[in-house]
Parts: C-alpha cells; sequence; structure tokens
C-alpha cells in the first residue's frame, strides 16, 4: 500500500473558465493540478503558454502545485518564463531534446522539480539513465495530444519495470485514467495519477478524486 496523489488535468475543462476549473478542482480535494502545454508542433494541438499560467497562479494563490507538461518542440525555450510565471514542475518529453542533463540543470537553477515524460513508443530504458537526476517519470497512456483517449494498458509494464527499480521514484500516468483503469496503475505501482476526461465530465469530480485515490491505496 503506498499513497497516491491526484492530479486532475484541465484540458477537457471548459477552457474559457480555466482559473475557476483550477479553483474547483482544489475546491474537490485535488492534490495538485496538471497543465498541458501543446505547441502545434511536438503534438498536433494547441492549448496555451506561459502566459496563462501566470493568470492562473494569481487566481488559485500561491499553494496549488503546477505540474506543467511540456509538449512542445522546444523545452529548453519555457524554463525560465514557466518558473517566472509560477510552475512547480517542469515536465518534459526525452524526445523533444538531445540534452537532457542539460535541460535538468536548467530546470534546477530555476528552482522548478523535474519531469521526465515518455510517449508510448519510447522504451523505459531510455528513461532510466536520468531517473537519478529527476523528481518524477511520467509513463504516457495514451498518444500525446489530446484529451478522452483509450487508455494504453501495454504501458504497465514500463511502470512496473520502473517501479521495481527505483522504489521511491514519483511515477505518474496520464492519459485515460479514470474509474475503470486506474486498478492498473496502481497494481503497477503509479503513485502521481493524472485524469482529465473522467473527472472533468463527472457530476460528481469530488467522489471521482476520492475513488481514484482510494484504490491506490487499498
Ligand atoms: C494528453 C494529455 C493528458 C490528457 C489526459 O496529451 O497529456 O494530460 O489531458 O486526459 P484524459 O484523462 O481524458 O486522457
Ligand atoms: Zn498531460
Amino acid at each position: 500500500a503506498y499513497s497516491a496523489k491526484i492530479g486532475p488535468s484541465i484540458l477537457n475543462s471548459d477552457l474559457a473558465c480555466l482559473g475557476s476549473e483550477c479553483v474547483r478542482m482544489m475546491d474537490c480535494g485535488a492534490d495538485y493540478l496538471h497543465l498541458d502545454v501543446m505547441d502545434g508542433h511536438f503534438v498536433p494541438n494547441i492549448t496555451f503558454g506561459h502566459p496563462v499560467v501566470e493568470c492562473l497562479r494569481k487566481r488559485v494563490g500561491p499553494d496549488p502545485f503546477f505540474d506543467m507538461h511540456m509538449m512542445v518542440a522546444k523545452p529548453e525555450q519555457w524554463v525560465q518564463p514557466m518558473a517566472a510565471a509560477g510552475a512547480n514542475q517542469y515536465t518534459f518529453h526525452l524526445e523533444a531534446t538531445n540534452n537532457a542533463g542539460n535541460l535538468i540543470k536548467e530546470i534546477r537553477q530555476n528552482c522548478m522539480k523535474v519531469g521526465l515524460a515518455i510517449k508510448p513508443g519510447t522504451s523505459v530504458e531510455e528513461l532510466a539513465p536520468w531517473v537519478g537526476q529527476i523528481d518524477m517519470a511520467l509513463v504516457m497512456t495514451v498518444e500525446p495530444g489530446f484529451g478522452g483517449q483509450k487508455f494504453m494498458e501495454d504501458m504497465m509494464p514500463k511502470v512496473t519495470w520502473l517501479r521495481s527499480q527505483f522504489p521511491s521514484l514519483d511515477i505518474e500516468v496520464d492519459g485515460g485514467v479514470g474509474p475503470d483503469t486506474i486498478h492498473k496503475c496502481a497494481d503497477a505501482g503509479a503513485n502521481m495519477i493524472v485524469s482529465g476526461s473522467a473527472i472533468m465530465k463527472s457530476e460528481d469530480p469530488r467522489s471521482v478524486i476520492a475513488l481514484l485515490r482510494g484504490v491506490c491505496v487499498e
């Protein structure tokens, strides 16, 4: 048994009300907020960037933890602006850089935590050499770009392997995670749970968040 944190992804919320949606998620018991940044290059979709994050930070106050999921082609470009905007963790994709070491250093210099993400097609062995230098590994359970996709169960061996090798590493799953799929994530050893549409589309997000967390500590 271990405790897990639940981070709603606001991608599938009403983006015209992003600020109040963030506040609502925190009020419903979210442990942190997973903010999906897409630039139209790394993924075929565009969301928002650091100016919006700065406004969200002002809106929600200093406490909520912002996990920035950077689905961008040039992750080195946004480290400083995101830190200045109030981001707490900078989660970049291994596929988007050929100098992960430098990027990690820069994120730390900007006083953010470091998350390292891999797409479904990237093997976990490529991530492993960096584990000693990062705070969190993100194993994508869908192809990044859109909310509401089907959970890829065949990603679970990556999580199981990471958990067996690195017992105290924070491991996040993202994509298609909800009440129907959380058991698989929990069994594999994920402890940071992103869930978008399953929470956002629910009439009772508080219960969904509590349910997801409950499965992880069973
Ligand atoms: C997908 C994003 C996810 C997504 C999760 O590219 O990284 O964070 O919004 O949404 P659901 O839970 O609906 O798959
Ligand atoms: Zn995400």
